[in-house]
């Protein structure tokens, strides 16, 4: 992410149109922003107190939709810097906004979180996001982060971890192709499966492949205590770490 590629902004094309299509490609990530969701109730029941919520990469709406579920008493602001993403989670959750419980930010995510003061937010949530960027930024992005959480906030994190065993990974994200291919042929949107694949070439590639164990140690140097990988499904997991008080 951030490096000009022309692949890097692949959601504002037809990936992003076509979104909803993922749902049944991969049906554990829409599972995945639920997770996201119980995990920041779990979080809002301890506190019992209003909080503030960050979302990176709102994309849809999808996971927007499950922390926005999780609690009456939280507020959410969500940053994605793609409009053909955000302009749809603007129209799916219209009464959210209407109500003053979610905000938009169209803006790239190192950037928006620059502009947040020190300790200031409960929650960073997210989903599906942290593994597109190359290393560099997504270090920039965590120390960020870690900034702007209060001390005692948590960071929520359900994404692609790829799995330290290297085979073992490999296996899953081949079987992952298959599935794109099963619904997508069957779908006849031959579009949408070339940019899926070229999209997780993407993912895939050495400057930008999110494993778990470095991912971890990543979270451990910026200063985070208490990180957990939890709900590991294939190369799905949620990642949760709290800034020390
Ligand atoms: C795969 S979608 C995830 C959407 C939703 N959270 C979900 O789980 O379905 C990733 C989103 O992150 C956004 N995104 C990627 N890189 C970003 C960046 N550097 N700054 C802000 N948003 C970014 C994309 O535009 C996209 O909407």
């Amino acid at each position: 992410m951030s490096n000009g590629s022309p692949y890097d902004a692949m959601f504002s094309g037809i990936i992003g149109r076509d979104y909803d299509m993922l749902q049944r490609m991969s049906p554990l990530s829409a599972e995945m922003s639920k997770i996201v969701g119980q995990a920041v109730k779990l979080y809002a029941e301890k506190a019992g107190r209003p909080l503030s919520v960050v979302e990176l990469g709102g994309g849809t709406g999808i996971t927007t939709l499950a922390i926005l579920s999780s609690s009456d008493d939280i507020v959410v602001t969500s940053i994605d810097s793609e409009p053909t993403m955000q302009n749809q989670a603007r129209e799916n959750l219209k009464q959210w906004v209407d109500k003053g419980r979610l905000f938009f930010k169209l803006d790239d995510a190192y950037n928006a979180l620059t502009t947040l003061p020190d300790n200031s937010t409960d929650v960073l949530a997210t989903a599906y996001t942290v593994h597109n960027f190359e290393h560099s930024y997504r270090e920039r992005v965590i120390e960020q982060i870690f900034r702007v959480l209060k001390p005692g906030g948590q960071f929520i994190n359900g994404d692609r971890y790829g799995l330290d065993d290297i085979f073992e990974h490999t296996r899953n994200v081949q079987e992952e192709v298959s599935g794109f291919f099963d619904v997508l042929i069957a779908e006849n949107k031959p579009d949408l499966l070339e940019q899926w694949i070229i999209h997780l070439i993407n993912d895939e590639s050495e400057n930008h492949v999110m494993r778990e164990g470095v991912s971890i140690k990543q979270l451990e140097e910026a200063g985070f205590a208490d990180i957990a990988l939890n709900h590991r499904m294939r190369v799905n997991a949620l990642v949760t770490a709290v800034k020390p008080i």
